[in-house]
């Protein structure tokens, strides 16, 4: 009998339940023993709370290409960990309480880089933990990519496309919110693919002067229409060289609703162009895997399995230069990854013509 627990979480993405069946599917094959799954609900709350479903092979079937999560998810507590629940439960007990009592060969968790860090931390406590790298926003170190990110470009390279047509249409000016608060992996690679002016990334501080004389160029030039990238955590100059209490009290006190709202304002006033706002928001986290990541989430399931069965624990699974691999949890747990400024991508970008607001 293999006995092992499951559970997704922080925000969602497409590729979870592919990501789980890759993993069911493979110790049901493999294993030569029944497998016993205990999928726990919300998260790490579920761990916590004893919430969970006892659940066969068959409840991981026919999951490849819905989005989602099947278990339910919620944001994990990390920075809190050590601090006892509001009702005087502590977590990190009560989780190794749970995988005790249930007498776990291991846990298979599904999240970005809190989830990480906790997982990393269960680690230490001498749990069995194994991580897969989820979440659209690439941002997870050690791993070139992350389930989730394709299908979020993909939608976000749509919404781009569409904006086109209209922008064209009114000669308007577009800018166009992409999820990333702290990294510009979906802005970045969205704005290639849909063909950006003018691409607006956390790690690029910007300003409007360059804005605006990216968008005079591009009308100078004779086109129409301008369409501006802003990913939700692009920062200015002037705000980056904040002390960051001081940038996240600004921040709290933005009354617009987003980032893309205070930026089209701006370009409205200062050079006179209808200005639009479009805000995909959540559509990048919903609706069906795109093939590329039911691929690799199935090939994280597989080969996170794969690790299970041979016995090898407290890694998380990823592909470096193509290839798969497993990645000691405590190498990888807490850190970001970021956009490389001086990347061939973001030089290739330029090179098109796309402004990311830091031109002299
Ligand atoms: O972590 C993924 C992400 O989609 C970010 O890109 C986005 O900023 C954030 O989650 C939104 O979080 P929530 O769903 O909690 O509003």
């Amino acid at each position: 009998m293999v006995r092992i627990g499951l559970l997704t979480s922080g925000g969602d993405c497409q590729a979870l339940n592919a990501t789980m069946r890759g993993i069911v599917k493979t110790l049901d094959h493999r294993s030569g023993e029944p497998v016993e799954i205990f999928g726990f609900e919300d998260g790490y709350q579920g761990l916590i709370y004893k919430r969970f479903r006892k659940m066969t092979p068959a409840d991981f079937s026919g999951i490849l290409t819905r989005g989602g999560t099947i278990l339910g998810t919620s944001r994990t507590p990390f920075k809190r960990l050590d601090i006892p629940e509001a009702d005087g439960v502590d977590k990190v007990a009560a989780m190794k309480g749970t995988y005790r009592e249930l007498g776990l060969d291991c846990l298979f968790m599904l999240g970005g880089n809190g989830s990480t860090k906790t997982a990393n931390r269960l680690a230490q406590e001498g749990l069995n933990v194994i991580a897969l790298p989820k979440t659209i926003d690439n941002d997870t170190w050690g791993t070139d990519i992350t389930f989730g990110f394709t299908s979020a470009v993909e939608i976000a390279t749509k919404c781009i496309d569409d904006i086109h047509t209209t922008a064209s249409s009114h000669g308007r000016v577009f800018v166009i919110e992409i999820m990333g608060h702290k990294v510009g992996w979906i802005p970045l690679y969205s704005a290639v693919a849909g063909g950006a002016d003018v691409c607006l990334i956390p790690e690029i501080p910007y300003e409007m002067d360059n804005v605006i004389a990216a968008i005079d160029r591009r009308m100078q030039s004779g086109a129409r229409f301008t369409i501006i990238v802003v990913a939700e955590g692009a920062i200015s100059r002037e705000e980056a060289a904040l002390p960051k209490k001081e940038y996240k009290k600004l921040v709290a006190a933005r009354t617009s609703p987003s980032i893309a709202y205070d930026i089209a304002r701006e370009i409205e006033a200062r050079c006179g162009r209808e200005t639009r706002v479009a805000v995909p928001g959540h559509t990048q986290r919903g609706g069906q895997p795109d093939a590329q990541d039911r691929v690799f989430a199935t090939q994280c399931g597989v080969e996170a399995a794969l690790g299970c069965l041979e016995g090898e624990y407290g890694f998380m699974v990823a592909q470096c230069d193509g290839e798969m691999r497993r990645v000691p949890l405590a190498e990888v747990a807490g850190k970001l990854k970021r956009v490389d400024p001086a990347s061939d991508l973001v030089r290739e970008a330029r090179a098109l013509g796309i402004s990311f607001g830091d031109e002299a």
